[in-house]
């Protein structure tokens, strides 16, 4: 397998859970890279199914390390809480399987508040965010005033660095968001126990990833959100703060990108995106609400219903080249059973010219009409489909269409949220 990235293609919840969960049987090592709690994978594995929104999926696989690097940021109180939740469910979790970069920045109560109370003032402006305190964690990270999660290790720092953080967050929420001043006392009652839970599992992840590349060890690194949520290269400013391409894999885990071997972009066989921002592939009629009603389409972060659309290969065409992506993982095909015609956006028209990636400009982007091709929908269920040739012609017409208008092959066709309920194509999924 070597060492195999995991990319979303769109605006997250292409379904990467049970992608990761099936390669996470051949890797030694998973690796979160980037994001926090923003996330969430849901993992049905046997009977049992997992919402796992910090922790790597490779937990759910006792011999497997999982790896919080260092580009993750991390709640210190949502991990315990989902270690512990874990634990409770038979989920061995130790220091031994679970390594955390004490590099990782800490998302703090002030964080969250901040991002709440921002989004509420914003009105109609507003990002949509999960309120998680993401985009503030992020930021303090930039400015350099940031705590890591080494600094756990060191009370009494950690207890000098909330103090002046406080100094400036506080002004805000009494001056501009008429709220009560936050207690480095309270955050610091909190901080000793997320210490003495969290102290055993800190460490130095770059020497971990480092260590088991150097063995040729296979390491998967697990990607959250989409492409289009990246902050450098997504709809700005209707992204979140991290960078979800796969160029973020090594800066985020430290391991050098000529070490990444090759890079699966996930695709959901339609369009979905939950909070703000322009979706020209959007349907608001009852297509869209079938979509999500069969698609379970609501955030499992935030329950929220997600928007949904047309399958977008500008959007995905995007990704592929800006990832480098060599092999793609079609999600959730099964859920377009039923309809009479399936269609495809695959450029767009924005003034009298046709576009086949998604335009810089957010003004632009919110302009484009999408051209679409139109395929004919299949009616058979298709979750017990093990090969291409069961699925049926409509079916394949429309990934060959994908695969060709992308420039890139599909390696894997996922008919039911199972594992076993998969097409593998590609060597690179085996
Ligand atoms: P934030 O990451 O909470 O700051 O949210 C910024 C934007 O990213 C919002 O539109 C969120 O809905 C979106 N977002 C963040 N994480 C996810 C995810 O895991 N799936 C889908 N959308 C996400």
């Amino acid at each position: 397998m070597s060492n195999l990235a995991v990319i979303g293609t769109q605006w997250g919840d292409e379904g990467k859970g049970k992608v990761v969960d099936l390669l996470t049987d051949r890797a030694d090592m998973v690796v979160r890279f980037h994001g926090g709690n923003n996330a969430g994978h849901t993992l049905v594995v046997g009977d049992s199914t997992y919402a796992l929104h910090l922790v790597p999926s490779g937990i759910l696989h006792g011999d497997k390390i999982s790896v919080i690097a260092t580009g993750v940021v991390v709640d210190p109180g949502v991990l315990i809480g989902e270690i512990k939740d874990l634990t409770a469910r038979g989920v061995e979790i130790s220091p031994k399987n679970l390594k955390i970069s004490g590099k990782a920045h800490a998302i703090l109560p002030y964080h969250k508040r901040l991002d709440e109370a921002r989004e509420s003032k914003a009105g109609d402006a507003k990002i949509g965010t999960t309120g998680r305190g993401i985009g503030p964690a992020y930021e303090d990270k930039a400015s350099r005033v940031g705590l890591r999660l080494s600094d756990l290790l060191d009370l009494n720092l950690f207890e000098s660095k909330v103090k002046k953080a406080l100094e400036e967050k506080n002004c805000l929420f009494e001056n501009l968001y008429g709220q009560k001043p936050l207690k480095t006392a309270d955050i610091m009652a909190e901080a000793r126990d997320w210490a003495a839970f969290l102290s055993p599992f800190i460490t130095d992840t770059f020497e971990i990833i480092q260590k088991a590349a150097k063995e040729n060890k296979n390491i998967l690194f697990e990607g959250a959100q989409g492409v289009q949520l990246d902050i450098d290269h997504g709809t700005y400013p209707f992204v979140t703060s991290s960078n979800p391409t796969a160029g973020s894999v090594s800066v985020g885990s430290g391991l050098a990108p000529n070490k990444i071997d090759k890079v699966a972009g996930l695709v959901k066989a339609y369009t979905s995106r939950v909070g703000e921002g322009p979706f020209p592939t959007e349907l608001l009629d009852d297509t869209g609400t079938r979509i999500r009603e069969i698609g379970r389409e609501f955030g499992t972060t935030t329950g929220r219903p997600r928007r949904c659309g047309w399958l977008d290969a500008v959007v995905v065409r995007t990704a592929v080249d800006l990832c480098g992506i060599d092999s793609l993982a079609i999600t959730k095909l099964d859920v377009l059973r039923g309809l009479d015609e399936i269609k495809m956006a695959t450029s767009y028209r924005l003034d009298g010219q046709e576009l086949f990636h998604v335009p810089g400009v957010l003004s632009d982007f919110s302009r484009v009409e999408p051209v679409y091709e139109t395929f004919k929908g299949f009616s058979q269920d298709i979750s017990s489909a093990r090969t291409m040739d069961q699925l049926p012609p409509e079916a394949k017409t429309f990934l060959n269409r994908l695969s060709e208008t992308v420039g890139a092959r599909v390696g894997l066709v996922s008919v039911g949220p199972e594992r076993g309920q998969t097409i593998i194509l590609d060597e690179f999924f085996k």
